[in-house]
């Protein structure tokens, strides 16, 4: 009997769906059309327009409503901020909040939110009647306040995306609960408080990502009972103590990252051979580890981007390093790793990146190292190589393109073979070295050259004309060598291609003795940073300096600079660093310079300059010592002017 009434009933349903014309007949579930209707209500602005056509009773012939065939109950809302069209993408906004009425949507098994960049308010705590939950997406939007515990009894929640909101508060131990959770993802929240151990019941989580957040507290010890994950970010937070041994028990990871937080002691795993056998992202930096990286490190044969920079780690680098075959990425700055380079890094054929700048590495480089077909950067700054001269092979490898070789102890000239390398030199720094020598003509046919870095060596030429040809010139330091002549070349650079990318520029001490020209239409708007500190520049700042419109910071004192201050230099609104002590600027200060409202650094001190310091922020802000040393100067913050 029962069974034919159902059936009746199906018939009739279907008559009802095959009739097309429906919308007045067929209104939905009266407890899910409420709920819609006061979901709307809460939402100020569409700007998809998506809401706007949410008219009538059928409710799920509604854009981006679904319901079940049968029961006509609504089960999902989609409702995202991207919205992909076949030619486009767009991103859609809506402003408003989450009313706490969406519980009536009983049947509710998807609700995405997520991307709507605008939602506020809370997440309401009626969100746990939606027992048929299975995907949350929340995700990139203004939320904040806590993640209601209600939602750890929506017990088959499979996705929950919460993350980029302004979400606060502590994570709640039952969220352990959730045991069909695959994908926790909480990052770019506010969270603080520990990691609840009951995380590590949750036994189906693929992956975890608790990233940018305020965590402190420990790692919990059983993480290695999550057999299925595969991604861990727990990077950017506070996390203390040491890395649990059961990491090692991970055996599908692929993606572990714990780097910035304040994890110590040593790296535990693996252990042994085929431990974390698909691991192929370790970002461990900025932590305080210590020991040495495990002899066992080779073990991780997946490994493809590697990064335990800024720790303490010690010891030589393992020779099983060799066996990472797969490894494009390794990170071993800023550690305190002794000895030589292993020979078996030679093996890493795929290796891109390679930095082990900042350590206590001794030389001579393996000259294995030749067989790096496809490394394109090599750090090895601030090491105990004592190079004396840079290995021919290192010109040779043919995508080699980043050399950064600061502090090797190198001698002699700039060697000619960096003008012929396979793969166009686009960073070469030299840094601190005992470079002698001219800066060579050659430096111009450096046409992809973006940073040049040649400072605290001892260079003695003057800058070639040729340096006008490097038209991707983004950084130049040359600072403290004994350079001398005139500075205009490098800033005719910025004339030729004013649309180049030239904005950092260090030429202080040195004996650069011409004046500042900053000639010609256009150009170097994109400067922001200038020093000039330290030379024996003559003549006066030229008016056209208020054209460095980016300008940060700039420093041309300890010269022979002369003549009144230009107001012109108020132009740059951005202005943080003024500093022009110690040279003979003369007459006022100008009043223009009440305009630079971002100034944190200000040395007018030690030049002829006279008369009222202009009343008011920022000048008023700074030290008496910012103006000291200037015989005619009186007013706030020196003594009153006399009347
Ligand atoms: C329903 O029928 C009315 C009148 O017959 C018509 O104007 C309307 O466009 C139809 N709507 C749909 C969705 O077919
Ligand atoms: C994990 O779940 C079990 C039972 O479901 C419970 O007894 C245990 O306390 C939970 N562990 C943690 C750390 O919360
Ligand atoms: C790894 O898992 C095994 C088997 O479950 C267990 O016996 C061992 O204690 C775990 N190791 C660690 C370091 O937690
Ligand atoms: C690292 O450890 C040292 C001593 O154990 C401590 O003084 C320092 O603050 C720690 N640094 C960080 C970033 O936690
Ligand atoms: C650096 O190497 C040179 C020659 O290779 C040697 O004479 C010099 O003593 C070394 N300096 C240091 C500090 O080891
Ligand atoms: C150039 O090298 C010096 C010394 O190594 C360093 O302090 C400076 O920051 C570098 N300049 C740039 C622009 O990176
Ligand atoms: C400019 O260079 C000088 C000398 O190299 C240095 O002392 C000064 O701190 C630099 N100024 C800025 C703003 O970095
Ligand atoms: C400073 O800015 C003003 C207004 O933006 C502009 O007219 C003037 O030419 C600028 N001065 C210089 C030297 O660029």
């Amino acid at each position: 009997m029962g069974c034919q009434l159902l059936l009746i009933v199906a018939v009739l349903t279907i008559i009802t769906v095959v009739k097309g014309n429906v919308s007045v007949v067929e209104a939905c579930n009266s407890n899910d059309l409420k709920a819609l209707k006061s979901f709307k209500a809460g939402i100020h602005i569409d700007t998809s327009g998506r809401l706007a056509n949410w008219v009538g009773q059928s409710c799920c012939r509604w854009e981006g409503i679904s319901c079940h065939s049968t029961t006509g109950r609504v089960t999902e809302i989609h409702l995202p901020g991207f919205i992909s069209t076949e030619d486009s993408v767009f991103q859609s906004r809506m402003k408003g909040s989450l009313s706490p009425s969406i519980s009536l949507l009983t049947s509710l098994e998807v609700l995405d939110l997520g991307g709507l960049v605008d939602l506020t308010g809370i997440i309401p705590p009626s969100i746990g009647c939606l027992q048929n939950l299975k995907k949350l997406y929340l995700y990139g939007n203004k939320l904040s306040g806590p993640v209601p515990e209600s939602i750890s009894k929506l017990l088959k929640l499979e996705e929950l995306h919460l993350h980029e909101n302004r979400l606060s508060g502590t994570l709640s131990s039952s969220l352990g609960n959730l045991k069909n959770i695959n994908q926790l993802l909480m990052h770019t929240n506010q969270f603080t408080g520990v990691i609840p151990d009951s995380f590590t019941n949750l036994t189906n989580v693929v992956r975890l990502d608790l990233h940018c957040n305020y965590l402190n507290g420990y790692i919990p010890e059983k993480i290695g009972e999550l057999q299925l994950l595969e991604q861990l970010d727990f990077s950017n937070n506070l996390l203390r103590g040491k890395l649990p041994p059961s990491l090692c028990n991970l055996t599908v990871i692929s993606v572990l990252y714990l780097d910035n937080n304040k994890l110590e002691g040593a790296i535990p795993f693996p252990s042994s051979p085929g431990q974390m056998p698909s691991l192929g992202f370790l970002r461990l930096q900025d932590n305080n580890l210590t020991g040495k990286i495990p002899p066992t490190f080779g073990y991780l044969a997946s490994l493809r981007r590697v990064s335990l920079a800024n720790n303490k780690l010690e010891g030589a680098i393992p020779t099983s390093l060799g066996n990472l075959q797969d490894l494009t990425e390794l990170y071993l700055n800023g550690n305190q790793l002794s000895g030589q380079i292993p020979k078996s890094i030679s093996q890493l054929s795929q290796l891109i990146f390679l930095s082990i700048s900042r350590n206590q590495i001794e030389g001579p480089l393996p000259s294995g190292m030749f067989s790096l077909q496809n490394l394109q950067t090599l750090d090895l700054s601030f090491n105990l190589l004592n190079l004396s001269s840079i290995p021919m092979w290192m010109a040779e490898l043919p995508s080699l393109s980043r050399v950064y070789l600061a502090g090797c102890g190198i001698k002699g000239k700039i060697p000619e073979f960096f003008r012929t390398t396979p793969s166009p030199l686009q960073e070469l720094d030299l840094s601190v070295n005992h470079l002698s020598g001219s800066i060579p003509a050659w430096i111009g046919s450096l046409t992809q050259l973006y940073s040049l870095n040649l400072s605290r060596n001892s260079l003695v030429s003057s800058i070639p004309e040729t340096i006008t040809n490097l038209q991707d010139l983004g950084l130049l330091d040359l600072h403290s060598n004994k350079l001398t002549g005139s500075i205009s070349q490098v800033f005719k650079i910025g004339q030729r291609f004013p649309d180049g990318s030239l904005t950092y520029i260090d030429l202080s001490d040195n004996g650069f003795s011409s004046g500042i020209e900053l000639t010609g239409g256009g150009g170097q708007t994109g400067i922001r940073f200038l020093n000039l500190s330290r030379n024996v520049l003559e003549g006066q700042i030229p008016v056209s300096v208020g054209r460095l419109r980016s300008l940060r910071s700039l420093d041309l004192s300890y010269n022979k600079l002369g003549y009144v201050l230009p107001g012109s230099l108020a132009n740059e609104s951005s202005l943080e660093t003024l500093k022009l002590q110690n040279n003979r600027f003369t007459g006022r200060i100008p009043s223009e310079y009440l305009k630079l409202k971002k100034l944190k650094e200000l040395d007018l001190s030690h030049n002829l300059l006279v008369g009222e310091i202009p009343a008011g922020k920022p000048l008023s802000d700074f030290p008496e010592s910012s103006f000291s040393g200037n015989r005619g100067l009186c007013g706030k913050p020196l003594t009153a002017c006399r009347a």
